[in-house]
């Protein structure tokens, strides 16, 4: 049987390379985008049985709306990664940081996260080995020492990795955790960026599909483990 995937923002970017390799590999995946018509684009452009959904991760009612869609469509969830994220407010000081950058900031990038993992766990249940994958970053590290870049997105990269941390405690059966994809050349990177799309979303593809169901509850890069 196919696992059946969510990718959160995957018209492009990250999101769309990892569809691209989960697809190659025999996956069923379905592409979420904010816009339902780019998410079918996308997913006619991968092929292979590849569905679009409209979800906004904002927005709860869209939300719901796709967790009926895919319970319509397909009656379970094997993987949800969710994928989605802004990234306002690139090289801004936090002294100059205006607040309402960091609540946008955080209530996509958390609070979305959070959303859409809580609708989905119902359709997880059904699955045999669920798992959430939640693409964090390196800038939301506690390790690596004090960055002084994009505060409100690296704030919210490091909810993020506590977000992992308490849905593991929540949801015993699942396999939930955090990865960073390196510094890839996407909308979000820019074009300096030295790793390619799909080189940031190998990993996605690893946990979504190879990984053991035992790892749980960690923060991973390059297929291995790193500190928080
Ligand atoms: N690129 C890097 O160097 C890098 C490094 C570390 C971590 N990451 C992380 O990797 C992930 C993918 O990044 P990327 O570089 O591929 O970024 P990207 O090209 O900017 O793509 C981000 C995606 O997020 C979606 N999105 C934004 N707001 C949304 C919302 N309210 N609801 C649903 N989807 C929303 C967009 O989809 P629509 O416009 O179609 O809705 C878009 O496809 C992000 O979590 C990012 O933080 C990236």
């Amino acid at each position: 049987m196919k696992p059946v995937i969510l990718i959160t923002g995957a018209t492009r970017g990250i999101g769309l390379a990892a569809a691209k390799q989960l697809v190659a590999r025999g996956a069923q995946v379905i592409i979420g985008s904010r816009d339902g018509k780019r998410a079918a684009e996308a997913a006619a452009q991968v092929g292979g049985g590849t569905t679009g959904v409209a979800l906004d991760i904002t927005d709860q009612a869209s939300v719901d709306a796709a967790a009926r869609q895919i319970t319509q469509q397909f009656g379970r969830l094997d993987v949800l990664a969710n994928n989605s994220a802004i990234l306002l407010d690139h090289y801004q000081s936090l002294l100059d940081l205006k607040p309402e950058v960091l609540l946008e900031t955080l209530n996509t990038n958390v609070v979305g996260t959070l959303r859409v993992s809580q609708a989905f766990v119902p359709l997880l249940g059904k699955s045999s080995a669920p798992r959430i994958i939640n693409v964090s970053s390196g800038a939301g590290s506690l390790n690596g020492g004090s960055q002084a870049w994009a505060p409100a997105y690296c704030i919210s990269k490091a909810a993020v990795n506590m977000l992992t941390q308490q849905l593991t405690a929540a949801l015993p059966d699942v396999m939930v955790n955090s990865m960073c994809p390196g510094w890839c050349r996407t909308e979000m990177g820019g074009s300096n960026a030295p790793r390619s799309p799909g080189e940031g979303a190998d990993t996605l593809t690893w946990l979504a599909l190879e990984a053991p169901h035992s790892l749980r509850g960690k923060f991973v890069k390059d297929r291995a483990v790193i500190p928080w």
